[in-house]
């Protein structure tokens, strides 16, 4: 199969590159805005250059990991956050469905949150957001099912990675530089390893494992855990002792946008429609902090 990656300078995209230098049996393709020798030139927001790009490589599968990602910012910059978690997922989708292609997204939490949870969602719930980023990003999928394409989307959460700016990233510099800190404990969900994504990602093309499960599904590392949580640990398995971390709540600082308070994502359909077993978030973090170490 010509498989196309979108957004493959970012961390989802990065983490496809490497799985596919490790065992790819497919021919990868992976674009970004950005070019680069490895990278070939593709905007996803222009329908006609993703069109021409599908013929011109005959590509059966597309991996979207391209999206507009900075939250805060969305709240003023709605146009442009909805031509690419939206419009551009259609793009794609409409450029499957042509050719009878499956198209694989990547959507967020933050399609939830706008109510009060206290247990993890499902798939089949519905969408509450409480920003532009978490709506722009549930019209993604809206505007991908009513293409009739077939999709798999999977709704991540807390991404971080080696690769690009991440929590894990801001979290080892400010715990290695401030004497303290404190972080919010008052919103909840569960971090997620960009390669574990990946992986599945991987597995689920790789071996075929998609005949047949068009859907929604959730994926993240298995856990729960607060911002708050998710820097002690940082610190702890970078080995950093001198930084105080406290606990606050999210009004202590002030965000052009409300975040939500519960996005835990129930992972019970991914597990048993694939076959997976998931990392515990620790464990993957740990991982991951070994590897920046080591770069
Ligand atoms: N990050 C998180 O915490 C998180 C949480 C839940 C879900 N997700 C979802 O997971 C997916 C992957 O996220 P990520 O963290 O890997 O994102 P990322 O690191 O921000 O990467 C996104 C990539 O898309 C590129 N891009 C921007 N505009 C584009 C365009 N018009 N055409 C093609 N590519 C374009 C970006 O380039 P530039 O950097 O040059 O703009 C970047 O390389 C996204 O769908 C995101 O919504 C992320």
């Amino acid at each position: 199969m010509n498989i196309l990656v979108t957004g493959s300078n970012g961390q989802g995209g990065n983490e496809m590159r490497v799985l596919s230098k490790e065992h790819g049996k497919h021919q990868y393709f992976f674009t970004d805005v950005v070019e680069a020798d490895d990278t070939y030139l593709l905007d996803i927001t222009d329908k006609a250059a993703v069109s021409a790009f599908v013929e011109a490589h005959s590509i059966d599968l597309i991996v979207n990991c391209a999206a507009y990602t900075n939250v805060d910012k969305a709240e003023t910059d709605q146009a442009l956050c909805e031509l690419l978690n939206a419009q551009a997922p259609e793009n794609l989708a409409v450029a499957m469905k042509e050719v009878g292609g499956l198209l694989i997204h990547i959507s967020t939490d933050y399609v939830f949150g706008g109510d009060p949870y206290n247990t993890p969602c499902r798939e089949d719930q519905k969408g509450t957001p409480t920003g532009v980023y978490g709506l722009t990003k549930l019209h993604g999928e809206q505007r991908i099912l009513a293409t009739g394409v077939n999709h798999i989307i999977i709704r991540t959460a807390w991404l971080y990675s080696e690769f690009g700016k991440n929590f894990v990233k801001t979290m080892l510099n400010l715990t290695a530089t401030r004497p303290q800190l404190k972080v919010v404990f008052d919103q909840v969900g569960t971090p997620t390893y960009a390669y574990d994504l990946a992986e599945v990602i991987y597995d689920i093309i790789e071996n075929r494992k998609y005949e047949g499960k068009t859907g929604i599904y959730h994926f993240s590392n298995e856990g729960v855990c607060s911002w708050y949580d998710f820097t002690k640990m940082i610190a702890a398995y970078s080995g950093q002792t001198s930084c105080d971390i406290q606990p606050c709540h999210s009004n202590e600082f002030p965000s052009p946008v409300k975040r939500p308070a519960y996005s835990v994502l129930d992972k019970t359909k991914i597990k048993e429609s694939f076959g997976i077993t998931i990392p515990y978030w620790t464990d993957s973090l740990k991982k991951c902090i070994n590897n920046l170490k080591s770069i």
